[in-house]
């Protein structure tokens, strides 16, 4: 099996470089499947979401996959409604609890809305608690970067954003790279855009 290569983020945690998103798999023993198999083939990063409603599936095939959980990163993210401290600190206990883990690899703000101030100092709190090894934030452009990060307490580790050849975020990964915060794409095919896997470079 292939070796996954990984990268190491601000907070000194490995992330494998390729995961496995479920965004869009119903949870009617179809997430369960599609995450038994890519675990199966090789897969060691599986991301999900509380606004996918399937983190229960996601952690049905991990805890029956029998692969040491030391040895799979699990991505969740905190949806909109349970921004503000309180609110937030309630949504990762839930994440944990539909997960069925004693801890999340990296916990995300899905969207810069609402109250983020509250809400990440909610993930620093997981963070401390030792129910999340790595904190992060996603859909973050430059204008909202500016806007809510530089009074973070701890840098965000990762910024999961829409990211392809077409779309490569420039200005954004110019200020991230102050704080070494890893950008990670999502939609890294362009959602199966038929033009970029026409590119002689994608192709090869
Ligand atoms: N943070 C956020 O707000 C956010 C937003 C969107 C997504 N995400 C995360 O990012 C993950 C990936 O995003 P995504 O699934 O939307 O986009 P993606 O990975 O760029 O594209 C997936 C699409 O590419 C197609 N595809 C893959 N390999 C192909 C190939 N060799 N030839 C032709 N088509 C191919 C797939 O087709 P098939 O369906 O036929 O396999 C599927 O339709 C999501 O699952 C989710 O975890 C996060």
């Amino acid at each position: 099996m292939t070796t996954i290569p990984s990268f190491t983020l601000n907070d000194g945690n490995q992330m494998p470089a390729f995961g496995f998103g479920t965004f869009q798999i119903p949870a009617d023993g179809s997430t369960k499947a599609a995450v038994a198999t890519a675990l199966r083939l090789g897969y060691r990063h599986i991301d999900t979401a509380a606004a996918y409603f399937n983190e229960r599936e996601v952690g049905q095939a991990i805890a029956e996959s029998g692969i040491p959980r030391d040895q799979i990163w699990v991505t969740s993210k905190l949806w909109l409604q349970d921004y503000g401290f309180e609110a937030a600190r309630t949504g990762i206990d839930t994440s944990l609890q539909k997960l069925g883990l004693d801890y999340i690899d990296l916990y995300l703000l899905h969207q810069p809305y609402g109250d983020v101030p509250g809400a990440w100092r909610a993930l620093e709190a997981g963070q401390q608690a030792g129910k999340i090894r790595s904190i992060g934030i996603s859909n973050v452009t430059p204008r909202l970067w500016a806007k809510f990060v530089p009074d973070f307490d701890v840098r965000p580790a990762v910024n999961q954003v829409e990211f392809n050849p077409y779309f490569q975020q420039q200005p954004l990964r110019a200020l991230m790279a102050s704080t070494q915060t890893v950008l990670e794409a999502w939609a890294p095919l362009g959602q199966g855009n038929p033009e970029l896997f026409q590119e002689p470079v994608i192709q090869r």
